[in-house]
């Protein structure tokens, strides 16, 4: 990264995290936490016309996490979608997949989409919608194309965690305790162009790519299409996890008919990087970050863990290994993907490196307000009482 200030650094993002948890968790149990961001809300009463606070609870933090796909994505859809601005940055796209411009932008819509939809529908209820403006504080990219507006994300030195690609190719399931190994290891990397110095925006990516700069933004974009996956698995996640403490049927029929489409982002990325690490693209190596994209067909790749066409999801055990494998989302369980495993997650990531300790507060609200939610029958009882 060039020039770039950064107020919180790096290594500090996880401890800062941890602390931020470990403080909200006292304040909700001496029934403080969320006083300062979203007490209304909190407080509201399960009154017939109110819909659950639980339900309440989930639906903003999905629309908080809306709200931050929908900035990354635009920052990609600015760059490298169907009207993208960094030429070179779209043809190294087109090198995993010549529609990439338009899945970019139409991903870019969807996004923005289910946060102006939950927002929109909070509000009809009488819920305060979710409005993170405050915190578009970060910087944008340099490189031809990019708006020089302020972002919620940091898509500029990002860690992305590739693990499920090899959990998606598992027998094993995490929620059952399984740990899978990175596909690839990319750990501090732009996945958008930085500025025209590093990437020459007019410049051509041949395949394989010849020149240090077209190895570097091939890299950025190889880094992109592993980026992209990672978020919208996560997402099919965490939707499954907070969809299951919802009480209200209508609000049961908004989240899971979101999260169809985040499982169906993630099925059209995963076979999108796949791209990236077979052949003939196989082989970039970021001449800045040094990060590698192997063929992960042939060895020591390649076989059921790495083959790169394998993207349909391998059935897996599934709540107890006497059952017979099955496909399905994972992991769901809310200590793997409920809302403060993910946010914790995409905290990890980087992806919000410059981040004010009040961003992180309030996405600690959010989060654990709806791991907080507990499905109720219509009757109020509780499932099982
Ligand atoms: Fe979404």
């Amino acid at each position: 990264m060039k020039e770039q200030s950064v107020q919180i650094p790096a290594e500090d993002l996880a401890t800062r995290w941890s602390s931020v948890i470990r403080r909200r968790s006292f304040l909700t149990g001496i029934g403080l936490a969320g006083a300062a961001f979203s007490a209304g809300t909190l407080a509201a009463k399960d009154d017939n016309d109110k819909l659950p606070k639980g339900d309440v609870a989930i639906l903003r933090f999905l629309a908080a996490a809306e709200l931050v796909e929908s900035d990354f994505w635009q920052q990609y859809n600015e760059l490298g979608g169907v009207n993208g601005g960094n030429a070179a940055y779209k043809l190294a796209l087109e090198n995993l997949d010549g529609d990439m411009p338009q899945y970019i932008s139409d991903n870019t819509d969807d996004e923005m989409s289910h946060a102006a939809f939950l927002n929109a529908y909070l509000m009809s209820k009488g819920e305060q919608p979710v409005n993170l403006d405050a915190f578009r504080t970060l910087p944008s990219s340099r490189a031809t194309g990019a708006k020089q507006i302020g972002r919620l994300t940091n898509l500029m030195s990002l860690d992305v965690d590739t693990s499920w690609y090899t959990r998606y190719r598992s027998t094993q399931n995490p929620d059952l305790g399984a740990t899978f190994p990175q596909a690839v290891t990319i750990t501090h990397q732009p996945t958008i162009p930085l500025d025209d110095s590093d990437t020459p925006p007019t410049q051509m990516q041949p395949v394989p790519p010849t020149t240090r700069q077209q190895r570097r933004m091939q890299a950025i974009a190889n880094a992109a299409g592993f980026h992209f996956a990672l978020f919208d698995q996560a997402g099919s996640s965490v939707y499954t996890n907070l969809l299951l403490n919802v009480t209200n049927a209508e609000v049961l029929r908004v989240v899971v008919s979101i999260l169809g489409v985040e499982v169906n982002h993630f099925a059209v990325w995963h076979d999108k990087a796949g791209n990236a690490v077979a052949q003939p693209l196989a082989g970039v190596t970021d001449p800045e970050t040094g990060v590698t994209f192997p063929d992960l067909n042939a060895p020591p790749f390649g076989g059921e863990q790495f083959q790169t066409n394998l993207i349909f999801p391998e059935p897996c055990e599934f709540l107890t290994p006497s059952f017979p494998a099955c496909s399905i989302i994972r992991p769901t369980l809310k200590q793997n993907a409920g809302a403060v495993a993910t946010a914790t997650a995409i905290v990890n990531s980087r992806l919000f490196l410059g981040q004010s300790p009040a961003f992180f507060d309030a996405v600690t609200a959010l989060a654990m307000a709806a791991d907080a939610a507990k499905r109720k029958h219509s009757d109020g009882d509780e499932p099982g009482s």
